[in-house]
């Protein structure tokens, strides 16, 4: 099998934007602020944790503030998105995102975390400019929690959701990914919960990101079944809403205004119409979740480099993403990191 290429022939026009080869254009940064977490998901992480990134080699506050200001300023990001690990767990998060605020022009600012903490920092974190949330949950039941997340924090999860709505982070997302066999009958008691807190919930198919490499595709539940279980008791109708380069499909449920939306990375990639960037903890740049390959900026930065050669380095990056991640084919490799250390 012959793995697609940038487009050949083209040369990369004269843009100060981060297009690629195939006309995509990136406007949306993923940032992951540390590769931590507090949680210890199965399909993310071995109980132990993993071999964290050392304070050293995580960017400082004052250079993550200087490479958003470039993505933002130089390069046309639109959409800011701190991810982890988990993002609550960074030293100065305030700080990160009131300085990501007072750009110009202001980014629109999101957070992916696991809600733990949530409750007593969704007001602080609204006030420094966060918009809106999306809080992983994937159980409401407190023992299968455990059983999923190896720690005991349902309660501190939905105590969390609960705060971040009442801080106005709206809309408040919950992403459930559903597995065989250990929480696959709750798509519609999630689903139930959701609509009646008024959260706007998403499935995600699971992704061969897990370091244990234990992704089975055979295993996985489909889009498709998790549409079938909600059938079961709901009426869904795609939903009018434009999705542009959002990855979920959404569905009203019972004629609407609430959706629910699936992700079907796997079963249904959404690659062409991929506008995401993203950075590193510890200041790699990646043109992909599914990269094998990334760009350093942290050296060339602590070496020196101006923000316009930074701003390059970072096009050149994007200019070379591949058409999609080839999940579905045979060869496909998964990505030297873990989805922890990349950021969702
Ligand atoms: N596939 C799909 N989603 C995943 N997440 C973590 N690992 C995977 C995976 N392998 C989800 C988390 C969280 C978000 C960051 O991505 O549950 O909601
Ligand atoms: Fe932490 Fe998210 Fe991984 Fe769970 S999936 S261990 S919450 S980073």
């Amino acid at each position: 099998m012959r793995r697609s290429t940038p487009a050949e022939g083209a040369t990369r026009p004269d843009t100060p934007y981060l297009i690629d080869s195939f006309g995509r254009v990136a406007t949306d940064l993923r940032v992951s602020l540390t590769d931590r977490c507090n949680l210890r998901c199965t399909y993310c992480m071995p109980a132990e944790g993993l071999d964290w990134l050392s304070g050293p080699d995580v960017l400082t506050n004052a250079e993550l503030a200087r490479l958003l200001d470039i993505a933002v300023t130089r390069l046309g990001v639109t959409d800011v998105r701190f991810t982890g690990g988990e993002p609550l767990l960074r030293k100065g998060l305030d700080e990160i995102i009131a300085g990501t605020a007072a750009l110009h022009p202001r980014p629109r600012i999101s957070m992916t975390t696991n809600g733990i903490g949530l409750a007593r920092r969704a007001e602080a974190l609204r006030a420094a400019g966060l918009d809106r949330i999306n809080v992983s949950l994937d159980t409401l039941d407190k023992e299968r929690f455990v059983g999923i997340t190896r720690r005991d924090r349902l309660a501190d999860v939905l105590a969390g959701l609960a705060a971040a709505r009442s801080a106005g982070l709206a809309p408040v997302k919950v992403n459930a990914v559903l597995l065989r066999g250990v929480n696959d009958d709750e798509a519609v008691p999630l689903l139930r919960y959701c609509l009646e807190h008024g959260y706007h919930l998403r499935f995600i198919e699971q992704m061969p990101l897990d370091p244990q490499h234990g992704w089975d595709r055979a295993q996985m539940i489909t889009a498709e079944e998790i549409l079938d279980r909600l059938r079961t008791a709901f009426d869904l109708t795609p939903s009018p809403a434009r999705r542009g380069a959002a990855p979920a499909e959404r569905w009203l449920v019972d004629g609407g205004p609430a959706d629910v939306g699936v992700i079907a990375s796997v079963t249904r990639p959404f690659c062409q119409a991929c506008d995401r960037t993203r950075l590193t903890a510890d200041g790699a740049l990646r043109n992909c979740l599914f990269s094998r390959t990334e760009t350093d900026l942290r050296g060339p930065m602590r070496a020196g480099a101006t923000d316009e050669e930074l701003a390059d380095a970072w096009r050149a990056t994007m200019w070379a993403k591949l058409a999609g991640h080839e999940i579905n084919e045979a060869g496909f490799a998964q990505p030297l990191r873990p989805m922890s250390a990349i950021g969702g």
